[in-house]
C-alpha cells in the first residue's frame, strides 16, 4: 500500500511574513494530519527558513521549487542542494513545466538535478507533462514517457524508490481546466511503464486540483497524490482540500 502525497507548490507567492502567517493558520486548521497522506509545502527560496522553523515537529514536509545540480560555483542566482538540505528541506520540485517553458530548462538539466538531489538526500519531485498540441496530436504518452526516461537516465533501480513523479498536463496548469480522471490515470500509467522499476514510485497529478475535484483522483490506480498550485495558497482552503482527499480513505 502506497502512502499518498499532497504537495503545495506556491510558485512565486508569499513573503516571509505571509509564509509565517500561512503556516500558523494551516497547522491550526489541520490539527490532526490525515492517516495515509504525506504532506509538504514548497514556498519560494526566501521563505524556506521561516517555513522550516514554523513547521518543525508538525509532520508537514518542506520542499523547494528548484535547485542547481552543481554543489557550488559561479552560477549567479542559483541555489545548491546542500544549501536547501541545511534549511530542513527534504524534497525538491524539478522540471516543473514553468521552468521548462518559461526558463528553457532541458531534459538534460532536469536529469542532472535529479542526480544531485539524490546525492544530497533530497527527494526529487520530477514533473512531466505534455502541451495541448502534443495531446491533440495523440503524442501525450510518448512525450511524458520520453521526459520520464530522460529525467531518470542513469538513476540506479534502488534509488528509483526515492523519486516522486508528477504528471502535470501543461494545458491544465493554472487554467482551471483539469485533466479528466480517466485520461490522467491512463497517461500516468504510460509514465509508470516508461521506465522499469516505477511500480512502487508515487506519481502525483497536478493541474487545477481543487477541493471540488481532489477526491475524484483518489481511487485512480496510477494516482498517488497531488501537486497543488493555486489551491495551496490559502491555509483554510488547502486544509479543506487535504480533508477532501482524506475523506476518500486510504487507497489499497
Ligand atoms: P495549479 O498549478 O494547481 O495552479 O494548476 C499546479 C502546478 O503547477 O504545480
Amino acid at each position: 500500500m502506497m502512502r499518498r502525497l499532497i504537495v503545495g507548490n506556491w510558485k512565486m507567492h508569499k513573503t516571509v511574513a505571509q509564509t509565517a502567517a500561512f503556516v500558523d493558520a494551516f497547522l491550526e486548521e489541520l490539527l490532526t494530519l490525515p492517516d495515509g497522506i504525506d504532506l509538504a509545502i514548497a514556498p519560494p527560496f526566501t521563505a524556506l527558513t521561516i517555513a522550516g522553523e514554523r513547521l518543525r515537529g508538525s509532520g508537514v514536509g518542506l520542499a523547494a521549487q528548484n535547485m542547481h545540480w552543481e554543489p557550488s560555483g559561479a552560477f549567479t542566482g542559483e541555489i545548491a542542494a546542500a544549501m536547501l538540505a541545511e534549511l530542513g528541506v527534504t524534497a525538491v520540485i524539478l522540471g516543473h513545466s514553468e521552468r521548462r517553458h518559461l526558463f528553457g530548462e532541458s531534459d538534460d538539466a532536469v536529469n542532472k538535478k535529479v542526480h544531485a538531489a539524490l546525492a544530497n538526500g533530497l527527494t526529487p519531485i520530477v514533473c512531466v507533462g505534455e502541451t495541448l498540441e502534443e495531446r491533440d496530436a495523440g503524442n501525450a504518452d510518448a512525450r511524458v514517457g520520453a521526459q520520464t526516461r530522460a529525467a531518470l537516465a542513469g538513476v540506479q533501480t534502488r534509488d528509483l524508490t526515492k523519486v516522486v513523479l508528477a504528471y502535470e498536463p501543461v494545458w491544465a496548469i493554472g487554467t482551471g481546466r483539469n485533466c479528466g480522471v480517466d485520461q490522467a490515470d491512463a497517461t500516468m500509467g504510460a509514465i509508470r511503464s516508461s521506465v522499469a522499476g516505477l511500480e512502487t514510485v508515487r506519481i502525483l497529478y497536478g493541474g487545477s486540483v481543487k477541493v471540488e475535484n481532489v477526491a475524484s483522483y483518489a481511487h485512480a490506480p496510477n494516482v498517488n497524490g497531488a501537486l497543488v498550485g493555486g489551491a495551496s495558497l490559502d491555509p483554510a482552503g488547502f486544509a479543506a482540500l487535504i480533508r477532501a482527499a482524506d475523506s476518500q480513505g486510504t487507497k489499497a
